[in-house]
């Protein structure tokens, strides 16, 4: 997610662009820059780090004069934090210039034609394949030269674009990521998010997908991909600009839940080819991939609970033995990595100081490190053998659930390319394996879309002094997760138990009215888990089941049912973890709690 704003009109430019940017910072903040058309050529300033350091680069805006310009501040998804590989992205002849957000998938087929046509790439990134291929395909005619580009290009993009010979118009064109326009006083604005528009007006355009919007400082014109013209209606927006960064949701953490449908899709998206699994940052032949003989992952907090469902899923479908540790543990354990053990390590931040060590760790052993990692460029990104980057996006909210979501997409796909390479599943399978993935987006999406019944559960446990979450298999794995994110938001005590641990201490704190949320995704566990559901139940606890579609015999056994759509054994922890996620956060704001910023914690452990 990156955050782009452009602005054309009779003020100068600059000083609108950073401020702008200044207000999408939430949506990426790796890299910055603007370019701005002066009179006569497009100048442009941008640089690695905060929007900070390019506001003192150009001395907030004066150093570039001009009337027409365009900014970006960067998430990085393809090509590291740097200077090059920030925003604006120019053709050679720097006539042209471009800010994008999104993905384009199909960049490194796009760039290896343009290297045959004699184009020249300075920078790692899809979006420079952008300001090439416009180029390539402008004869003078700036809305024919982006249409054209815009069918050849696939995946998601949000564009600002200049070009130099026509020094009165801002273009903007979108496919499935985010894009307003808008007027202001003498001029027109576009920007990724209503915040960057809000102190200059609050009627927007939003862009729908495969059109573009062409601007000049009096006129604002609509076309589609044929270049045929559209009407649009104007939205008034009446969020203050505190609402507008949340988009319009009380909190990023909620916002971050809503983001999970798209952030899981762009997570395996470029990775599905067809009925194949293509994981090309993996840098492992099948060769290699078969002589694996152990798996060892390393990870903290939620990232961790990702690891402990990976350890399900890759011994379950890969059938490779897989150990799970607490990196804080690992570093210091003088830990045995046998030869042919990958070490994955899981982070969000890619800065978690335990995880980093045990990385290092690892490498001091001899062990190769795969890191699965949501900041590209990040420390553990940077030193990790190979990284598969989630692209969950930038996540605000202390307590994770799109990063920790999109680790768990990386961890099926993973196990996916293994049993695949090992031949423990069928071509077949495979198939419907990859069906099921897709599905879960959508399935999210239903899920988050039973928040009131959650909140209206949850709103009767604020006064809740313990809650138990129990599972067994897959479902511990989930049960963590759930705890975690209860305790760390609404300071309400909560563990996780193997279900059938219960029976061997933990059961003797159960009384009258204590919560026990248990998780029964495992067909083959059902029965066992309604033993461990009456065993608390006797005991006065009242249950909240979490559980497939169809498996009725909980509603005889557990007091309050959430059920979860269809998927496969191994997929549940992606679904299960929904209503969970809406309870502890709905509980959080039940307690009047600070959600995006829970007491004691920080977002990213970076000291041990
Ligand atoms: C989870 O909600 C917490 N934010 C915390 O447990 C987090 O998962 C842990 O600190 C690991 O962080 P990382 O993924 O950035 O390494």
């Amino acid at each position: 997610m990156c955050g782009i704003v452009g602005y054309v009109g009779e003020k100068q430019a600059a000083p609108i662009l950073l401020d702008g940017l200044s207000k999408l910072e939430y949506r990426g903040y790796d890299s910055a820059g603007i370019a701005v058309f002066d009179g006569e050529n497009i100048s442009m300033t941008k640089s690695r780090g905060r929007l900070k350091v390019l506001e003192e680069l150009t001395h907030n805006g004066e150093t570039m004069p001009g009337v027409l310009g365009i900014g970006h501040t960067r998430w990085a998804t393809h090509g590291e934090p740097s200077d090059l590989n920030a925003h604006p992205h120019l053709n050679k002849a720097e006539s042209i210039a471009v800010v994008h957000n999104g993905i384009i998938e199909n960049y490194l087929k796009l760039k290896k034609k343009l290297v045959r046509k004699g184009y020249e790439f300075v920078s790692d990134t899809d979006t420079e394949v952008i300001a090439h291929l416009l180029d390539y395909y402008y004869e003078g005619n700036p809305l024919r030269a982006i249409t054209k580009v815009m069918h050849r290009m696939e995946g998601s993009y949000a564009l600002g674009i200049i070009f130099k010979d026509f020094p009165d118009e801002l273009y903007a064109v979108r496919k499935d990521s985010p894009l307003i326009v808008g007027h202001t006083e003498g001029g027109c604005i576009i920007a990724s998010d209503v915040p960057a528009v809000l102190k200059y007006t609050r009627d927007v355009y939003f862009i729908e997908n495969e059109e573009i919007a062409r601007m000049s400082r009096s006129t604002m014109e609509f076309f589609n991909v044929d270049e045929e013209p559209i009407e649009k209606e104007s939205t008034h927006i009446d969020w203050d600009v505190d609402a507008a960064e949340k988009g319009g949701f009380e909190h990023f953490m909620l916002k971050e839940m809503y983001e999970q449908p798209k952030a899981i899709e762009d997570t395996f998206s470029p990775r599905i080819r067809g009925r194949e699994i293509v994981i090309e940052e993996l840098n492992m032949s099948d060769d290699e991939i078969r002589r694996i003989r152990k798996i060892m992952i390393v990870a903290c907090g939620s990232a961790y609970h990702a690891g402990v469902t990976g350890k399900y899923v890759f011994e379950g479908m890969a059938r490779i033995p897989v150990e799970v540790d607490l990196a804080s543990e690992f570093r210091y354990r003088d830990p045995i990595l046998e030869d042919g053990t990958l070490v994955i390590v899981i982070s969000q931040s890619g800065e978690t100081a335990d995880s980093l060590a045990a990385l290092r760790e690892s490498h001091a052993r001899g062990a190769k490190v795969l890191g699965i990692v949501n900041v590209v460029g990040s420390s553990i990104a940077r030193e990790a053998d190979n990284v598969m980057y989630t692209w969950a996006g930038p996540e605000i909210a202390v307590a994770t659930t799109k990063a920790y979501s999109c680790q768990l997409i990386a961890l099926y796909l993973l196990a996916l390319k293994f049993s695949e390479a090992r031949g423990e599943i069928s071509d077949r399978e495979l198939g419907e394996y990859i069906e099921d993935m897709k599905r879960i987006p959508d399935q999210v999406e239903l899920l988050l879309n039973n928040k009131n019944k959650i909140q209206k559960f949850a709103n009767r446990y604020l006064a809740a002094r313990d809650v138990f979450f129990v599972g067994r298999g897959i479902d511990y794995a989930i049960s963590l997760e759930g705890s975690l994110k209860l305790k760390e938001i609404s300071y309400i005590h909560s563990e996780a138990y193997a279900a059938g641990e219960l029976k061997h201490g933990t059961i003797s704190l159960i009384e009258e009215g204590t919560l026990v949320a248990a998780v029964m995704t495992q067909e083959d566990l059902y029965k066992k888990m309604i033993s461990n559901v009456v065993e608390v139940r006797t005991r006065g606890a009242f249950v909240l089941a979490v559980t497939n579609e169809g498996n009725d015999d909980v509603n005889k056994a557990a007091d309050y049912v959430i059920y979860i759509p269809e998927t496969n054994r191994f997929f549940t922890n992606s679904l299960a973890i929904i209503p969970l996620q809406l309870f502890g956060y709905y509980i959080a704001v039940g307690r009047g709690c600070d959600v995006d910023k829970p007491r004691n914690l920080a977002k990213s452990v970076t000291v041990e």
